[in-house]
């Protein structure tokens, strides 16, 4: 990877509040953004259309369908084969989904490149599990976010019930528990903190006050190069 193009990692569990927190970073210093769970939700929403199980049985196929997909990302929707699959990748079922894939490592390999391809001036803030362990070792700033799994069940609450769809908080929080215990627990590219990593609990803070966080951290890091 060209190391003079900068990269932010946000990496961190489910409902962390990544997503939110990196893209308005990105936005705020005009740089590109990557979300690495769309592509792992992408690759489960595809394995299971085509009627595979998610285990290792079928871990090649899948692996194959991961390089290959076809994908577009445009005005913020997500493009499966021309069809808009922007909200079918974001039920519970298909971050459930996703976590599975995510733990066959030819499945990882398969999208190691399409990752690394975002890295485009003038910089990428890319949020996941894994941007600052495996993807983006090179990375002058990480970020590892964390807020306790009351707090993230809560948020997940309050953002299905603003869409109309209801569910349970517990019903939430052993998902949630769930899929951070697959998800940390898997043999390759775990999820934690990288050894370099700055860690942030956003549990009581606004989205402002992480987002000013990570600015001032990315201010301190200059010049890099
Ligand atoms: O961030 P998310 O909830 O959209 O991610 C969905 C799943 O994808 C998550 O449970 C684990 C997996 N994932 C991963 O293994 N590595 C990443 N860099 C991003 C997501």
């Amino acid at each position: 990877d060209p190391p003079h193009i900068p990269v932010i990692c946000v990496d961190g569990p489910t409902a962390s509040g990544k997503g939110t927190l990196a893209s308005e970073v990105a936005r705020r210093l005009g740089y590109h953004y990557l979300d690495s769970g769309a592509l792992y939700r992408i690759a489960g929403l595809a394995a299971t259309r085509a009627g595979l199980e998610l285990d290792v049985a079928h871990e090649h196929t899948i692996a194959r369908m991961a390089e290959t997909l076809p994908i577009v990302f445009t005005d913020g929707r997500v493009i499966l084969a021309g069809e808009d699959v922007t909200d079918a990748i974001r039920t519970e079922t298909a971050g459930m989904n996703a976590s599975k894939v995510s733990a066959l490592p030819a499945v990882r390999t398969a999208l190691v490149a399409l990752q690394q391809g975002f890295r485009k001036l003038p910089g990428l803030v890319a949020d996941g599990r894994d941007m600052g362990t495996v993807i983006f070792p090179d990375a002058p700033l990480k970020v590892y976010l964390t807020a306790s799994a009351a707090q993230r069940a809560d948020r997940r609450h309050k953002q299905l019930i603003s869409k109309g769809i209801s569910a349970t908080l517990a019903d939430l929080r052993a998902d949630l528990e769930a899929r951070d215990a697959r998800d940390s627990g898997r043999a390759v590219a775990p999820l934690k903190p990288a050894e370099d990593a700055l860690l942030l609990d956003n549990s009581g803070q606004t989205v402002e006050e992480s987002v000013a966080q990570v600015l001032g951290w990315w201010e301190e890091k200059q010049p890099f190069v």
